[in-house]
């Protein structure tokens, strides 16, 4: 990022590939979309000099020595890759990560246990959809373990604060998600995909993503290409008797204008107001700078109807790999 940002300031290449990006470059997050592209390249096999620095490629970087081979090969990608470069700087960035699932995990095992009945899970801005299959994971928290002991997804972050209550089973009756640019897993791309929105110096993020897409492979689920508060007013319109419906997501708050965070609040508020002791509502949460203890972090909080209650259960990173437990 450094180097397209000072090439970028040079008027190098890089300052040509953004020049027609409508978006506000802090907020639509244009460094990573940029980065992201590059790391695709080179995970594509493409992009030699690229694949020398990359640990996710089999290279190496010692910022001492190849500060300056990088910056080179950083413009030459760009040059190269201009239009992989288009692709990726129109489209959301598409960082879809399971270690979210471990902010989230003690949220959705309070809704299963609060509500005692079986549920769907719908999931707004949900990409591939890998957080929907969160109970195939193993989870180690806090000296407890919780989930799949067979996954191959194996999360074990630096809990703070108590455990989690971990004793309940979800009984998940349907898995649905919704995005504005869907992932399929099933297409051939999807791991080179997602992998590309991973640092290439992080490899067991990289390794669990690439585990979580073959168990979402194999798990039922189905994900529409729709925006966020016009598939929660049709999904929660109604509502069945016996069975609850958790509203979830995390990471996506900030990619929705104003009037599209309104439009959500209001759709699920309304169902929540319809909710009734047999077909309870709930709202898990985790969103970074909602915190004003922690503006860095992500909140997670649980808001459940009837009554409409909500509690701030903690904060964690944006990837989970810390959890400051609160309930
Ligand atoms: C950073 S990703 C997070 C993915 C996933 N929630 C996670 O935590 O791993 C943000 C996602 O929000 C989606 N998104 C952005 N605007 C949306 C909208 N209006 N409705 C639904 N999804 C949206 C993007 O397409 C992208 O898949």
């Amino acid at each position: 990022m450094r180097a397209l940002a000072q090439d970028l300031l040079a008027g190098g290449p890089t300052a040509a590939a953004v020049a027609d990006f409508d978006g506000i470059p802090n907020e639509a997050l244009l460094s990573l979309r940029l980065a992201c592209a590059l790391h695709r390249a080179a995970l594509d096999g493409r992009a030699p000099a690229l694949r020398r620095y990359f640990p996710s490629t089999g290279g190496a970087y010692d910022p001492q020595r190849d500060a300056e081979g990088l910056a080179e090969a950083v413009r030459e990608g760009v040059i190269a890759e201009a239009e992989l470069i288009g692709d990726y700087l129109m489209g959301p960035p598409q960082t879809n990560d399971v270690g979210r699932c471990t902010g989230l995990l003690g949220g959705f095992l309070a809704f299963a246990n609060e509500i005692d009945a079986p549920f769907d899970l719908l999931e707004i801005g949900c990409s591939a959809g890998l957080n929907l299959a969160f109970d195939r994971y193993h989870y180690a928290i806090g000296g407890l373990e919780w989930g799949d002991p067979a996954s191959a997804v194996r999360l074990s972050p630096d809990w703070r604060g108590p455990p989690p209550a971990l004793e309940a089973t979800p009984r998940i009756r349907r898995r649905l998600g919704a995005d504005i640019a869907p992932i399929d897993v099933s297409a051939p791309q999807t791991p080179a995909r997602l992998a590309s929105y991973v640092w290439p110096d992080q490899p067991d993020r990289l390794n669990r993503l690439l585990s979580a897409i073959e168990i979402a492979r194999g798990t039922p689920r189905q994900i529409d290409r729709d925006s966020a508060e016009v598939w929660l007013k049709n999904q929660l319109a109604t509502a069945e008797p016996g069975v609850g419906r958790l509203v979830f997501h995390s990471a996506m708050w900030l990619y929705l204008p104003r009037s599209v965070q309104d439009a959500v609040t209001a759709a699920i508020v309304d169902a929540g107001h319809r909710a009734t002791a047999d077909t309870p509502l709930g709202w898990l949460s985790l969103e970074p700078g909602a915190s004003a203890r922690a503006p860095q972090a992500c909140e997670i909080s649980l808001t459940m109807w009837p009554g409409g209650v909500r509690r701030v259960l903690g904060t964690a990173h944006t990837h989970g790999f810390w959890v400051q437990w609160n309930p």
